[in-house]
């Protein structure tokens, strides 16, 4: 049976850390802790914003976070290896096994729709960028709610802009958080542990999937449908 599938997109469709090579050109061995720690405060002001209620779109979280983690790091980037940064934000690699595995889930007739804390203009070219644009219906996002994941209501939006049931929905995202949240909304949830050491949060909210990447999802999903 066809359901209908929200892909996140940072982290699971898009790899945040595709800039790691070009930021070694600068900071060397710094280059991952650096990465990692702008998508780590990206995540927490984008959640602060959304506890507090006062939105800025998700590329200001991303700005904002980057100009926190180069000063913890003693301030090792000139303004314009900022903004290169910021510009190649908007064209980071998708992970190898996205196009193929979303090809197969769109032949199986399954909805595949883009779910994001990004805005919707953002997320498209990214996607486009990414040659992988074609295989989605819509780019859904919580711009329009001015609040981020994962807020019940962006989950409550997704249903509702895609005239999709919880019980037929799956949330397909390598972020816990999203999962969580997902789940608490009532949807089916598939966690992409794209890396062994990722740990899934131990609040009783299991994912109804775990799989290490998306062709993985993809062949679990048609085992159950
Ligand atoms: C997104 C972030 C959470 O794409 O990764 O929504």
């Amino acid at each position: 049976m066809p359901n209908t599938i929200a892909f996140d997109v940072y982290g699971t469709l898009i790899d945040v850390h595709g800039i790691v090579q070009h930021l070694e050109q600068w900071i060397g061995d710094d280059a991952s802790a650096f990465s990692n720690r702008w998508r780590d405060k990206q995540l927490e002001y984008s959640f602060r914003r959304g506890l507090m209620r006062n939105y800025a779109d998700f590329a200001s979280c991303t700005h904002d976070a980057l100009e926190y983690t180069c000063a913890s790091f003693d301030n090792p980037l000139s303004i314009s290896q900022k903004s290169t940064l910021m510009e190649q934000y908007k064209a980071l690699p998708a992970y190898e096994d996205v196009a193929a595995s979303l090809k197969k889930l769109q032949v199986s007739g399954h909805r595949l729709y883009a779910f994001s804390n990004g805005q919707a203009a953002t997320v498209d070219s990214l996607l486009s960028f990414a040659n992988i644009r074609t295989y989605f219906i819509d780019i859904i996002s919580v711009e329009t709610l001015r609040t981020f994941k994962p807020n019940p209501d962006v989950y409550e939006y997704f249903l509702k802009q895609t005239c999709a049931e919880a019980q037929q929905t799956w949330l397909v995202s390598s972020n816990a958080f999203d999962i969580i949240g997902a789940h608490h909304a009532g949807l089916n949830t598939a966690w992409i542990q794209r890396d062994t050491n990722n740990i899934f949060d131990p609040w009783g909210a299991e994912p109804t999937v775990t799989a290490n990447d998306l062709m993985a999802f993809s062949a679990n999903l048609a085992i159950k449908s």
